[in-house]
């Protein structure tokens, strides 16, 4: 009883403090977006593609490690056919446009293009998939943006040592150049790696995901140099060769995980967490000095001293990369969801992983926000507040890019059409970039809601569902069904603002929930067996 009274007031606590926020901004500012706020979605090529072997495609090492490890997923998912987007991105293509997004966020499947990673092979088909896809849009008057890399690696590279390889900066360069040639003339929004700390820390101190290797001394910092420098060399091939004649953009999209000091005494700690988290992602290529953020850089040596190790486990930058890497972004690209609390490690914790229980380099522990929520996906605690947090701190630290929120997304479970509760995450965390922009003065691109479609997530399968449109997976077109949240967001973008009625996005989803659904199915889905 006395729990459910603490829940209750809890749900309390955070309903008033999210009041409170909707307040702020209706007595100091407006609810609505800028004329040139971009709104738009996204998914990424392994979540929803499927055709892992279609037409002359290279294996990943995702398909290999779905196909050798299936137990390790949930429910022994593959992306084998996922969303089948493969076939069926005319689909997305009106999804899309059903809700006037400004510009849709995908990525390329490395393989998909250049079957074995290297670039003296190319798939045609490959080509023309992403090529079709790219016209579609545009003639839908959606703004392609294009990640080149989202974790679809090629197994020969992968066996040559991956991330780890230094030679594989080059490799990245190479498959930019390639990517460039083929599509810059239409795509003018680039962001080169898509959360590059995820794939060097996440997935190398936790031993899943693939590659499947666990090994947390050397592996992250490898992976995060090179990383660093295949973003840069991708940034410098676009700038010299591509940008003079097509023009453009580029960046690169990290996870950027606010980190919230346990008590106000643990705040230098707080602000080494963020550079160790985000600052090893952004110092080199947004600092006025560039290089490793140096808080992070003394830690890493001082630990590796202690270890026995003779030089800092962190790999050094000549100074000839440090002039390499700065400057080589045009805006500030994030994947925000979430906020972790950080506190120094006491005796008897265990030795934190980084980024989600800790880290033995800075002797912390890392937990949820007490005043957190939750969707499905516990990694992602819904805390909309540390999306202003985050955003000021990337003013505070590196100054006035323009911020694209290039991932933010609600996850659910089950069929849930009418999801009123990502229509709620959408306008919180909505919210608190208006705050950034009108109460912080940050420079704001634009809005990526996660995800267009229902897709694989990674270890959880299909389970864990962000889409704002629902995939029926047992229908063999992979039917695409629009959720409340969707109706939601086409109101907004409407709009240009929060200020929307209810009547606006609920007498859509009425279509939903009654038989009408018949209808929406028949106007949105190909016949089985579509012709391509
Ligand atoms: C970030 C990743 O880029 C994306 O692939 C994933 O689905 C979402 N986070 C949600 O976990």
């Amino acid at each position: 009883m006395s729990l459910l009274k603490d829940v209750h007031a809890h749900l309390i606590l955070v309903r008033n403090e999210r009041m409170l926020a909707f307040l702020q901004l209706t007595w100091a500012s407006s609810l609505s977006f800028p004329s040139d706020f971009k709104f738009g979605s996204a998914t990424a090529s392994y979540q929803v593609e499927g055709g892992w072997d279609a037409d002359g495609k290279g294996p990943s090492i995702w398909d290999r490690y779905v196909h050798e490890f299936p137990g390790d997923i949930k429910g022994n998912a593959t992306g084998d056919v996922a969303g089948d987007s493969y076939h069926q991105w005319r689909e997305d293509v009106k999804a899309a446009a059903k809700m006037k997004l400004q510009f849709y966020r995908f990525s390329i499947n490395w393989p998909r293009v250049l079957p074995t990673g290297f670039a003296n092979e190319i798939n045609p088909a490959g080509v023309k998939y992403y090529s079709d896809l790219i016209d579609a849009l545009l003639a839908e008057g959606i703004e392609p943006i294009v990640t080149i890399f989202h974790w679809e690696l090629p197994v020969k590279m992968q066996d040559l040592g991956g991330w780890t390889n230094p030679l594989i900066v080059k490799w990245f360069g190479d498959y930019a150049r390639v990517v460039y040639t083929l599509y810059a003339d239409r795509v003018k929004t680039w962001l080169t790696l898509n959360e590059p700390n995820t794939v060097c820390d996440y997935f190398y101190n936790s031993g899943v995901f693939a590659t499947r290797i666990k090994e947390s001394d050397f592996a992250p910092f490898l992976c995060n140099k090179h990383m660093m420098l295949a973003h840069a060399t991708a940034y410098r091939i676009f700038d010299k060769e591509f940008r003079p004649k097509y023009k453009g953009k580029i960046s690169i999209a990290p996870h950027a995980l606010w980190i919230e000091p346990a008590t106000p005494e643990d705040e230098a700690l707080a602000e080494l967490g963020r550079q160790h988290q985000l600052g090893r992602y952004s110092h080199p290529i947004y600092s006025k000095e560039g290089g490793w953020p140096p808080s992070v850089e003394k830690v890493m040596l001082e630990h590796s001293l202690q270890q026995g190790h003779t030089e800092s486990r962190l790999p050094a930058f000549t100074e000839q990369e440090i002039e390499f890497m700065k400057g080589t972004a045009d805006y500030y690209a994030m994947n925000q969801y979430t906020t972790y609390v950080i506190r120094p490690s006491k005796a008897g914790d265990e030795a934190g992983m980084w980024f989600l229980t800790g880290s033995p380099e800075l002797q912390a522990t890392l937990y949820h926000p007490e005043k957190a929520t939750y969707g499905t996906a516990y990694i992602l605690p819904v805390y909309p507040e540390g999306m202003r947090k985050m955003m000021s701190w990337v003013k505070q630290q590196y100054g006035d890019y323009p911020i694209l929120i290039t991932e933010n997304g609600f996850s659910s479970t089950g069929s849930q059409l009418d999801d009123h509760q990502r229509v709620d995450y959408i306008k919180n965390y909505l919210e608190q970039i208006l705050l950034a922009m009108y109460k912080d003065k940050v420079k704001v691109m634009g809005y990526t809601a996660w995800s267009l479609i229902d897709s694989f997530e990674w270890m959880d399968g299909y389970e864990t569902k962000f889409g704002l449109y629902e995939i029926d997976y047992n229908h063999p077109n992979r039917t695409r069904t629009p959720r409340l949240s969707s109706f939601y967001y086409s109101c907004v973008i409407a709009e240009r603002s929060l200020d929307v009625a209810e009547s606006c996005y609920k007498k859509d989803s009425s279509k939903v929930s009654s038989d009408d659904k018949n209808e929406i199915d028949k106007k949105y889905s190909p016949p089985v067996n579509d012709e391509l």
